[in-house]
């Protein structure tokens, strides 16, 4: 045990769990991530630890929960059942930590689960934020799920947050290393028409408003996690062209993308939603990476 605040974590593996947690290992807290895999479990650190399950945790007081693990969509085509899949990995995980939160004698200061832009659907010019209502469809239902999983539990948590990210942009993971090699080959161009919108976020600013929600006590409800200024997919292919020099003129016809990568390309490629972050900004929240060029800047 440490004096430091302990966090447990879900989907602490993955490529914004790995660095949230390495950021706030840094701040001084302690992360004890929830992992399906055995082989972690050795490589806990005095700040880091990894469980298997729930049930293997020591008692102490939890300060914060951050629930983030699910199966990536871009895993394989999307059957029915791999729909079905994306969904309930999700559901089950959210509803086991509320199974859990409800076995404790002092719950969390705060639960801060995962959702994403997809909840509000597919929309053209229109700018969404957090009191926009949201358009029916697969990425729809799935975050409406997921989100409804985590309200169960608001009366388990001191305050409960819950994140609806944008496109995160890394380097070690995410969307942006698969679409560096077609941009530096020239091949970047408009998918489908282009002009669907990318609320698009850089993933230092994921981690640090995530760290503003763990420790601002009026924070609560729902947050967008999205750059103040998000593009159409023709302006990202673009900015992403001039920043290696590159032309981004080779279209990718929608029934292309959709032969090639099926649904997944229908719902987050070729449509999108154009999403304001107007609760953090208004919280006082300040963007390290606000606009595209600055942040490509960064990342390459
Ligand atoms: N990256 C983005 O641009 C983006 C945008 C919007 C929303 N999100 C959402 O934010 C969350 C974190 O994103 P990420 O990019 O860090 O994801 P990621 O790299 O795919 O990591 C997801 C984590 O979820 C766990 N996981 C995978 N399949 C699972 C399953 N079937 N059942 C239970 N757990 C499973 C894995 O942990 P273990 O293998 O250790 O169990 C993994 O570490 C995801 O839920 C994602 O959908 C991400």
């Amino acid at each position: 045990m440490t004096n430091s605040k302990n966090i447990l974590m879900t989907g602490g593996t993955g490529f914004i769990g790995r660095y949230l947690s390495q950021q706030l290992i840094k701040q001084g807290y302690h992360v004890t991530v929830l992992t399906r895999s055995g082989a972690d479990i050795s490589n806990s650190t005095e700040h880091l630890a990894f469980v298997n399950a729930l049930a293997d945790l020591q008692p102490r007081t939890w300060y914060g929960v951050i629930n983030l693990a699910g199966e990536p969509l871009n895993k394989t085509r999307w059957s029915p059942a791999q729909k079905a899949q994306i969904i309930s990995s999700r559901v089950a995980v959210t509803q086991a930590l509320n199974a859990w939160l409800r076995g404790l004698s002092t719950p969390p200061e705060v639960f801060i689960s995962g959702s994403a832009v997809g909840w509000y659907g597919h929309w053209d010019d229109e700018c969404l934020d957090e009191d926009s209502p949201s358009r029916a469809g697969f990425s729809n239902a799935l975050c409406a799920a997921w989100e409804t999983a985590a309200m169960a539990q608001a009366d388990l948590t001191g305050r409960l947050c819950i994140v609806r990210l944008g496109i995160v942009l890394g380097n070690d993971g995410g969307s942006l290393p698969a679409m560096l090699l077609p941009a530096k080959l020239g091949l970047g161009g408009p998918m489908g028409d282009g002009r669907q919108w990318w609320s698009w976020i850089h993933l230092e600013d994921v981690v640090r408003s995530i760290k503003m929600l763990l420790e601002n006590p009026q924070a609560t409800g729902v947050f967008n996690l999205t750059a103040p200024y998000p593009v159409t997919q023709i302006e990202f292919a673009r900015t992403l062209g001039r920043h290696l020099h590159r032309p981004a003129v080779l279209p990718l016809p929608g029934f292309m993308a959709k032969l090639m990568l099926g649904e997944f390309a229908e719902e987050v490629l070729l449509k999108g939603q154009r999403v304001r972050p107007k609760k953090l900004l208004d919280s006082g929240f300040t963007f390290n990476h606000p606009d595209l060029p600055r942040a490509l800047r960064d990342l390459l």
